[in-house]
């Protein structure tokens, strides 16, 4: 079970600007992989391509074997909706409902809320915000509504995380919470991670660092080098 990208090539515009210069790399089941660099090194550009929010414009990906531009629509919808978390910088949580609301929103589109609550409550209690059940977004800190976030993200299970900058809006007391609690859901359910950010204390709490450089992987030795 793995994520392979090969001869990843990302473009944008006319004339075309190229800002993913033919990445291969490989992400197994399980991992916790952190992909860093600098602003406007391609982090978020990788990562909508690896979570299938955007195609490449050459090269491929393929999902446990599998080549995701050869999937069918019902598959697509299944893969994003089933088996992946996504986590954001801003963290998307609707105002108008509590926290254990919007934990539960992927539950309501399916029509399966009233199934998952106890799991959302649990999720809740894990992430230290059992309190917060009733609070509305407005009446939690950043780190407490991000927390209620990733609880959403993992509501369903899911085998991939893919997290752009999560911690970026917070201060670095939250922001170490978040990651503990990352690293958390990664050891105990087994998530796949992959976490973008250009914190380098952050990135070093993966397992394995995908480091970019102007569109490009740039492996330690090369680091070294320059
Ligand atoms: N939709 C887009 N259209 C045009 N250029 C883009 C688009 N998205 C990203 N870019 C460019 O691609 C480069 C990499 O951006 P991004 O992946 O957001 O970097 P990072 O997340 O590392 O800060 C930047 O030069 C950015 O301006
Ligand atoms: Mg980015």
């Amino acid at each position: 079970m793995s994520i392979v990208g090969k001869d990843i090539i990302k473009e944008f515009g006319e004339p075309p600007v190229r800002v993913l210069h033919g990445l291969n790399f490989s992400i197994a089941s399980g991992e916790f992989v952190s992909i860093s660099g600098r602003s406007g090194s391609g982090k978020s550009t990788l990562l909508y391509i690896i979570s299938t929010l955007d195609d490449p414009s050459q090269g491929s990906i393929s999902i446990d074997g599998r080549n995701f531009a050869e999937l069918d629509a019902a598959e697509v919808h299944r893969f994003r909706n089933e088996e992946v978390g996504f986590i954001f910088q801003f963290h998307y949580l609707l105002e108008e409902l509590t926290a254990l609301e919007n934990i539960l929103l992927p539950a309501r589109n399916l029509g399966r809320d009233e199934e998952l609550k106890p799991r959302a409550l649990e999720l809740m209690e894990r992430f230290e915000i059992p309190n917060k059940t009733n609070s509305f977004p407005k009446q939690m800190s950043g780190g407490e509504q991000q927390r209620v976030a990733i609880a959403r993200a993992l509501l369903l299970k899911p085998r991939y995380i893919f997290a752009d900058e999560p911690t970026g809006n917070l201060d670095s007391h939250n922001a170490l919470k978040v990651m503990e609690t990352l690293r958390e859901v990664n050891t105990d359910m087994g998530t796949t991670i992959l976490l973008v950010t250009h914190e380098e204390d952050f990135s070093k709490m993966a397992d394995r660092e995908i480091l970019l450089r102007d569109g490009l992987i740039v492996d330690e030795r090369q680091e070294m080098k320059l």
